[in-house]
C-alpha cells in the first residue's frame, strides 16, 4: 500500500501555496540526493495558481532551475502555442519567467501525428530512464482529477487492462470542450514515482473525489484509483468544496484541516 495523505485547505490559494512549498521541498531533496529534479506537470484550470506562484520571486529564487527537468502527464494533440496546449499553459504561466534551460523541457509534441508524438515522447523518457525501466523514476508528479474521475488522460471506461498498461498511450475522448485527441502517461509510470500530488478544487469534483478515495476499488470507473506508487507517497491537496462529500467519519489521522 502506498503512503497516502489528504489535506483540506479553505481556499484554492492556500492549497496552491502549500503545493509550491511541497514542490520546493521535493526539488531540494532530489537535487541533494541525485543531483537533479525530475517533475511531471498536468494541464487544466486547477494548477494555474500553483504555476503563477512558482514564477514569483519569493518561490522562484528557492528553486534550482538549471537542475530541474519537466515532463508532462498528458497533452492534447495541438501545437505548443495553441491555447489548449498543456505545455503552452505552463509556459504562459511560469516557464517563460524562470531561468530554466529550454533543453530541460520535455514536452509531448502535440503538433506531430499521434504515432510520431508517442514515439518521440517514449524516446525522451528513455533518455532519462532508471536502470531496468524505460522511463525515469519521477521525483514529483502533479495530477488533477476530472469531475468524471479521470486523471491525466486516463478516462473512465478506457479499455486497457486493470493492472498493467503501456507506459504512454494515445486516447480519443471528448471531455468538456477540450481537444479530444490526447497522449498520456499511464499508471505504469506514475506508480514508479517518488511523490504524486493530486490538486483538486471545486464542488463539481466532490463526488469523484469521494468515490476515488473512499469508494470500492473500481479503477475502470474511477481511473485515479490506478495511481498507487508502491514505493512512493501520494498527497491529495483538496479545497473545502471538493472535500464536501468526504464522510465525517474519515480517519482523522489521514485528514488535517489547514486553517
Ligand atoms: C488535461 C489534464 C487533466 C486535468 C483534469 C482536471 O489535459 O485535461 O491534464 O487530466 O488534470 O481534467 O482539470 P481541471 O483542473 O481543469 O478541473
Amino acid at each position: 500500500m502506498p503512503e497516502s495523505h489528504l489535506l483540506i485547505f479553505p481556499t484554492l490559494g492556500a492549497m496552491s501555496q502549500a503545493a509550491v512549498d511541497l514542490f520546493i521541498q521535493a526539488a531540494g531533496e532530489a537535487v541533494k540526493k541525485r543531483g537533479r529534479f525530475l517533475a511531471v506537470l498536468s494541464g487544466g484550470n486547477t494548477p494555474v495558481p500553483f504555476f503563477r506562484l512558482l514564477a514569483q520571486p519569493a518561490n522562484r529564487n528557492k528553486l534550482p532551475w538549471e537542475l530541474m527537468y519537466f515532463f508532462w502527464a498528458d497533452e492534447r494533440c495541438v501545437p505548443p502555442e495553441h491555447l489548449e496546449s498543456n505545455y503552452g499553459l505552463a509556459r504562459l504561466k511560469f516557464l517563460a519567467y524562470v531561468p530554466i534551460p529550454q533543453t530541460n523541457l520535455h514536452r509531448i509534441k502535440g503538433e506531430l501525428p499521434v504515432r510520431e508524438a508517442l514515439k518521440d515522447y517514449q524516446k525522451q523518457l528513455l533518455s532519462f530512464a532508471e536502470p531496468g525501466l524505460k522511463w525515469p523514476r519521477f521525483d514529483f508528479v502533479l495530477l488533477g482529477l476530472g469531475a468524471d474521475g479521470h486523471t491525466a488522460s486516463l478516462f473512465p471506461g478506457m479499455s486497457f487492462g486493470e493492472k498493467s498498461a503501456d507506459p504512454v498511450i494515445s486516447a480519443k475522448v471528448q471531455y468538456q470542450d477540450r481537444p479530444a485527441e490526447r497522449i498520456s502517461l499511464t499508471e505504469t509510470i506514475f506508480n514508479t514515482s517518488r511523490l504524486v500530488l493530486f490538486l483538486v478544487s471545486g464542488e463539481e469534483k466532490a463526488e469523484a473525489l469521494a468515490a476515488t478515495r473512499r469508494g470500492k476499488m473500481d479503477p475502470s470507473r474511477w481511473p485515479a484509483q490506478r495511481v498507487r506508487p508502491d514505493q512512493g507517497k501520494v498527497w491529495w491537496y483538496v479545497d473545502a468544496s471538493a472535500a464536501s462529500f468526504l464522510s465525517e467519519d474519515t480517519n482523522k489521522h489521514e485528514m488535517d484541516y489547514m486553517r
